[in-house]
């Protein structure tokens, strides 16, 4: 069932009134699970401009299921009743073809999320499936340049399932997300070390969003100062890591539901950086690592973390970096645990 649900013509009218510079043609974006926690803090803020900037118009269009239909049209009213001068048009369908025809950006957030006591590759055999279905769309739909974020979990294994779905689009044009455990890692060590967070600069992300994923501060400063001689290793190892680790099982503790409104936050800081560039500063995006042929000792094949720069549209490797045992250690331990969630999905990486 198709339904256009509206061609905000308000929303026009409003623009036009408050002399919003609409000499940019709309671009498309898309967001799966529309009904659901994150996408509820997501899409206000797409509509609103705070992805692609105030003269961007959008044409916004969003997937989820048949039965959440009836929640979606309830989300569809309040971006309305939001009238926002960037929201150029809105569709809200359970048809995967409509809402990625033509396609700039994705952000896939549409998957169940896990609950307590669950580790996320536990939600591999519900998840997978889905990202069969929304590689092969993407692949038939969407634009050649057409640039995605996989936000669903368990995040990289869902990314590599989409991309072996849809061999007609460039791998690098697939991406998970890990921003939200940089920037976790970002705000833990700027309390720390009693700084803000734009005073810390290349802090890194590597592997897996999962409990294995390696928060790294070899290369990290705080203030221009190394932040190795600021905090000791023993705090590194034993709360740092740990924490950044966790942070995802102790919000579902707390608040028996996963993170949302931050998950919807980095989502669109990692699509934002990748689109405008991120000047030079190190961000962490979990991309193909056949892009990077076994650079760090990670073997192709992958979605992995990296800390990466962005310009120009594109993201690109920081390379040469020197990596201690205890990193090569802890590279490694993510490294196996992909490979491990790779080979349970095996059947569902031939397109
Ligand atoms: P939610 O339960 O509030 O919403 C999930 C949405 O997915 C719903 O709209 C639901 O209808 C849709 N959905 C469920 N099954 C589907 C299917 N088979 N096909 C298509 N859509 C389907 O969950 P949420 O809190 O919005 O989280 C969404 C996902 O994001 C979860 O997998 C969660 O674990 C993950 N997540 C990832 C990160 C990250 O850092 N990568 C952070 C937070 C949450
Ligand atoms: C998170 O990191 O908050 C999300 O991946 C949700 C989860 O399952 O931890």
């Amino acid at each position: 069932m198709l339904s256009r649900l509206s061609f905000n013509s308000i929303t026009r009218a409003f623009s036009q009134l408050s002399h919003a510079p609409y000499h940019k043609a709309p671009v498309k974006v898309a967001v799966t699970g529309g009904s659901g926690q994150i996408a509820y803090s997501l899409l206000l803020r797409i509509a609103s401009g705070a992805f692609l900037g105030p003269d961007q118009p959008v044409d916004l269009a969003i997937y989820d299921l048949p039965q959440m239909q009836q929640a979606l049209r309830g989300v569809v009213m309040e971006l309305h009743d939001c009238a926002f001068p960037t929201l150029n048009s809105l569709i809200a369908t359970d048809v995967y073809g409509s809402v990625f025809d033509n396609v700039d950006y994705v952000f896939l957030v549409g998957a169940k999320p896990r609950g307590p006591g669950m580790e996320r590759s536990d939600l591999l055999k519900q998840n997978g499936e889905i990202f069969v279905e929304v590689g092969k769309a993407l692949d038939k739909y969407a634009k050649k340049t057409v640039k995605i974020i996989t936000v669903g979990n368990p995040a990289n294994t869902n990314c590599l399932i989409a991309m072996a779905n849809a061999p007609s689009l460039p791998k690098e044009n697939f991406t998970a997300m890990t921003r939200l455990d940089h920037n976790r890692a970002l705000w833990q060590l700027a309390a720390k070390t009693d700084a803000r967070v734009t005073d810390v600069k290349n802090l890194a992300i590597w592997g897996n969003h999962s409990s294995t994923m390696y928060p790294d501060i070899t290369s990290t400063s705080v203030k221009g100062k190394p932040a190795k001689e600021l905090v000791d290793h023993k705090w590194v190892a034993e709360e740092f890591i740990p924490v950044v680790q966790q942070r995802g099982a102790a919000i579902i503790a707390a608040r028996k539901l996963s993170s949302a409104a931050s998950a919807g936050n980095a989502a669109l800081d990692h699509m934002r950086d990748w689109v405008q560039g991120t000047h030079g500063e190190w961000v962490s995006m979990a991309v193909p690592s056949d892009l990077y042929k076994g650079e760090y000792g990670v073997p192709e094949g992958l979605i992995f973390s990296y800390p990466v720069t962005c310009a120009n549209g594109g993201y690109d490797l920081v390379r040469g970096l020197k990596l201690d045992k205890f990193s090569e250690e802890k590279l490694k331990v993510t490294t196996d645990e992909l490979l491990s969630e790779k080979k349970a999905v095996e059947h569902l990486l031939k397109p």
